[in-house]
């Protein structure tokens, strides 16, 4: 396991060379060493590029087996399987016909998540090595990784290890005498969650406003500039070296049942040892939260896991023995999502942290869906109320009446994503909600709302 610790900023990483080498570690790798975001220490250290050799001898689709054979499924949030994504871009080997696009969503925008930033600080290569075999699997001949606006420190080394692997020509044309042209830029957003949304990346990436299209056509048929698209997570793409100089049989055997390979898991909230992790999946999430992330920092009792960003449903303490994998989280009634757990212990107001989540998704709707925008406006409305000691009767019905008109009536799973949270914690902890309406009191803080405000 490695562990990388974020410090307070929340921009910077220190590694603590925690855990050993027993559990597999393809995304962390040398990463802590400064150093290691060179191609000369990728190259030399890590095996670098050699899974992009192996992958050149080889039938582009032979690769797009591999990656289906080795049950890799996209990390940015929704778990679909990556090979059979691949399988949609389409097969014409005319490059005359169009222009295949291949993309990296570096957004990484959902609160709770800090995974993609770490893969591109300290392993630029290895995400360059994936795209590039991703490139020559579904022959696309242009890649761009999009960027959210803040991170401009990650843009700038991003596009110095690009320079690297043009001047090794592991980029450009003829790519190891392959035949294969490709290149890679990057693109760096204006700082939307929405953005982070396919096709809303899509829309900014040509210079649009952000705003999700309307699905079909999905981008393998028509994405960016109007031609063949595949748009994946940072995470996915850096496990395709793996995948490739493994084998896509060993890849499989590691982690649980259909959710294969390692996972970055971030820990974050009232823990002793907050940070980001790499972990088989399936890892069940007690042992996330209690072994690795050294449990409550306070010492109190766990009151509540948020598990994959704050899209997922809460989970009480008596669901942490589930595993952390697409599937598992799912039958629980909550998600895997970005694998950024949350966790929040005995001191804190559920209200809050619903009001928290609501006034982010209202910040972040695109306004382009009346249920989306209208919605999240009034439920921060009312959780504001509720929250200051003015809740109303009939309040908490209310909130769960706006929720149903959002759900499933949005472009994107924005609206949806800001719904689970705030249903699953109303269900969870409802006694505290009608505590807040009622006495007007915080029954955790014990302390007058009307007071605090
Ligand atoms: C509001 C919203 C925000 C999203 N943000 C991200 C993000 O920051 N990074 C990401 O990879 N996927 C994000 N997604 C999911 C993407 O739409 C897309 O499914 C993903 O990039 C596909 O990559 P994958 O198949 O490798 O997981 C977001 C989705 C929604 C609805």
């Amino acid at each position: 396991m490695t562990k990388i610790r974020v410090k307070p900023d929340r921009q910077r990483y220190t590694f603590d060379g925690f855990g050993s080498e027993a559990f597999p570690n393809f995304l962390l790798r040398g990463a802590g060493d400064l150093n290691n975001w060179r191609l000369g220490v990728y190259v030399e250290a890590h095996e670098g590029y050699q899974a992009l050799r192996k992958a050149l001898q080889m039938d582009p689709q032979d690769v797009v087996q591999e990656v289906r054979s080795s049950g890799l499924r996209g990390r940015g949030g929704a778990g679909f399987l990556a090979g059979l994504k691949w399988s949609f871009m389409p097969k014409d080997t005319d490059n005359q016909k169009f222009v295949r696009y291949l993309v990296c969503n570096a957004d990484e925008g959902e609160p709770g998540t800090f995974k993609d930033r770490v893969i591109i600080e300290y392993n630029p290569h290895q995400l360059i090595e994936g795209m590039v075999i991703a490139a020559w699997a579904m022959q696309c001949r242009k890649g761009f990784i999009y960027f959210r606006g803040e991170f401009k420190w990650l843009i700038d080394k991003m596009d110095a290890a690009i320079q690297e692997a043009r001047d090794a020509g592991y980029l450009g044309n003829n790519i190891l005498g392959s035949g294969l042209d490709f290149d890679l830029d990057t693109y760096r957003g204006a700082g939307a969650y929405v953005c982070g949304e396919e096709t809303a990346l899509l829309n900014s990436l040509e210079g649009r406003r952000g705003e999700p299209r309307v699905k079909p056509p999905f981008p393998a048929a028509k994405g960016a500039y109007g031609q063949p698209t595949n748009v994946n997570n940072v995470e996915t793409l850096a496990n395709v070296p793996a995948i490739m100089r493994l084998g896509a049989q060993a890849y499989a055997a590691i982690g649980s049942k259909n959710n294969t390979g390692t996972r970055l898991f971030g820990i974050s909230g009232h823990v002793r040892n907050p940070g980001m992790y790499e972990m088989p999946m399936g890892t069940p999430l007690r042992y996330l939260v209690e072994t690795v992330g050294g449990g409550t920092s306070s010492g109190l009792p766990i009151k509540a896991v948020i598990p994959g960003g704050i899209s997922a449903p809460v989970l009480k303490p008596e669901d942490l023995d589930t595993p952390m994998d697409f599937d598992a989280m799912i039958a629980k009634g909550s998600m895997a999502g970005s694998g950024g757990a949350i966790v929040l212990d005995k001191s804190a107001c559920m209200v809050q942290a619903a009001l928290r989540a609501a006034r982010f998704y209202a910040h972040e709707s695109c306004g382009q869906c009346t249920p989306c925008r209208e919605g999240c406006h009034w439920v921060k409305m009312i959780l504001s109320r509720i929250e200051y000691g003015k809740g109303r009767k009939g309040d908490l019905e209310l909130l769960e009446n706006i929720v149903s008109k959002i759900n499933m009536r949005t472009l994107c799973p924005l609206g949806d994503a800001a719904c689970g949270l705030l249903e699953s914690i109303i269900k969870k902890f409802r006694s505290e909600f009608e505590a807040h309406i009622e006495q007007g009191k915080c029954p955790v803080a014990g302390e007058s709302l009307l007071v605090r405000h």
